[in-house]
């Protein structure tokens, strides 16, 4: 059973990235600039926010984040979007979620200039996503897809199964998985909450995505033997015997599936990572886009 590392193939892509942004620095360029929006004080959106800002120094990009209590309006959140819509000096940014309910996702999302969308949710991104034109792939998707081609995990023809199906996640996933690309062109099927005899489907896999924000959900009796298994999830769960009180773990049971399958991506150190390292490559593409060479 291969673990999938997805902290040193993470790796590998920032050190191309750093490469590439030293070469702009050298040619008396500026640094590419991401920032980020962050409303309230969630626990795991602070910890994804300060990642984020942490993987872009370490590339030698800037970042800035702007911080607002959880009574900002939805008016003003607006008026920072459109600031940063205009503002030359960032060429990609994200409004991290989740916002508090008194906000429309949706509208916040559609405010967004597509070209600094590094986070691909602007609708016109997604229906760009949709046609197969080039466009901003959302983050984790963008770093599965990059985790399957850099493992060398066939997917040409293989059954794949996509659990769950968000617009951040699972709806990008199998509309990747199912493109008539090289690392792509498999058969897809994307299960829910409402489909029949769920265990049937997902045992059909070669490669189930895991999606479905349920600690420990996929277990063993789910999954054929020999598939390949990617695990989405992050979850903090109680455990008294580590020192923080809690244990990070994701939405597949990896004690019994990691016995029956041919890989598998741990939590953490799988996709995480290498979410992270997607949206450092939108953000290079927001900036090249913007400032094209010779
Ligand atoms: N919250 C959870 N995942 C994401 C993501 O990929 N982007 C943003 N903006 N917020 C998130």
């Amino acid at each position: 059973m291969k673990i999938i590392d997805g902290k040193t193939i993470s790796a590998d892509i920032k050190k191309e990235i750093a490469a590439e942004v030293a070469g702009f620095i050298d040619r008396g360029r500026r640094a590419p600039h991401m920032a980020a929006i962050l409303v309230g004080h969630d626990g795991a959106s602070e910890t994804y926010v300060a990642s984020k800002e942490k993987n872009c120094v370490s590339v030698g990009m800037t970042s800035s984040v702007y911080r607002y209590e959880e009574n900002i309006s939805e008016k003003e959140l607006l008026e920072v979007i459109s600031f940063l819509n205009q503002d030359e000096d960032v060429d990609g940014f994200i409004v991290q979620l989740p916002l508090p309910k008194h906000m429309d996702v949706d509208k916040v999302m559609a405010a967004i200039n597509p070209e600094k969308d590094i986070d691909g949710f602007h609708p016109s991104n997604l229906g760009r996503l949709v046609m197969g034109e080039d466009t901003f792939v959302p983050a984790t998707p963008c770093g599965i897809m990059e985790l399957i081609k850099r493992s060398g995990i066939e997917t040409v023809g293989k059954e794949c199964v996509v659990l769950g199906r968000s617009n951040i996640v699972g709806t990008p996933m199998a509309l990747l998985l199912s493109r008539n690309n090289p690392g792509a062109n498999a058969t897809v099927t994307l299960c829910h909450s409402k489909t029949r005899d769920l265990a049937a489907v997902t045992r059909r896999a070669d490669i189930l995505v895991a999606a479905i924000g349920k600690p420990g959900f996929v277990t063993a009796d789910m999954v054929k033997e020999g598939a390949v298994v990617i695990d989405v999830g992050i979850h903090r769960v109680a455990d008294e015997k580590a020192s923080s009180g809690y244990r990070l773990c994701g939405d597949v049971d990896y004690a019994g599936v990691s016995a029956k399958c041919s890989a598998i991506t741990p939590v953490p150190g799988g996709v995480g990572p290498m979410t992270i390292a997607a949206l450092l490559m939108n953000t290079l593409k927001a900036y090249k886009k913007r400032f094209p060479e010779g």
